[in-house]
């Protein structure tokens, strides 16, 4: 009987010093150089992961068939503009991300202020191998504006 504790108790260990691993790797916010592009991307990251990455996921690389990658995606680099309008309004109907085709329906975030919107963008927009710099409420007001 008290074999079988001991496995168990290693076997948590071992899933746990896994998982504290994959986080040092997801940490990309230290490749930022400009200060106020961090400012913005650190609450930015903690506003991504409350309401993108449960969908997205952490590290951005989606789901699967159902949920498309934001890391990377040539859909995202395309119109800086239209993600603030899917962030904002939500998205529906076919689109081809990477060469692959998604149709699944994303729920806006209404109640995203301007700036919240702004920072959750500099922070896709600044990690993953994207460098666009800060994306400011005024951007991000003027973005909401524009139609497709
Ligand atoms: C409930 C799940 C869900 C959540 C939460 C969610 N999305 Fe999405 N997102 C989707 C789905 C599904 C699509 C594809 C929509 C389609 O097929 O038309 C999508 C599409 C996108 C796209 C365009 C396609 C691409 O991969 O480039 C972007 C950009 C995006 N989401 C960003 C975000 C951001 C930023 C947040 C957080 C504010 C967010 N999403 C929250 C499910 C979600």
């Amino acid at each position: 009987m008290k074999g079988r504790w001991v496995f168990l108790i290693a076997g948590l260990f071992f899933i746990a010093s896994c998982s504290s691993q994959d986080k040092k790797t997801e940490n990309t916010l230290a490749s930022i150089k400009d200060t106020k592009v961090l400012q913005y991307a650190i609450e930015g990251k903690n506003l991504y992961e409350a309401y993108c990455a449960n969908c997205h996921q952490k590290d951005g690389t989606g789901l699967g068939k159902l949920i498309p990658p934001l890391n990377p995606s040539d859909y995202m680099a395309a119109d800086v503009g239209r993600t603030a309008r899917i962030i904002k309004y939500g998205q529906s109907g076919e689109i081809i991300v990477n060469g692959q085709i998604y149709n699944q329906a994303m729920p806006g975030n209404p109640r995203l202020t301007n700036l919240e919107i702004a920072r959750i963008m500099t922070y896709i927009y600044n990690i993953w191998g994207n460098q666009e710099g800060v994306i400011d409420a005024n951007q991000v007001e003027a973005f909401l504006k524009e139609m497709d």
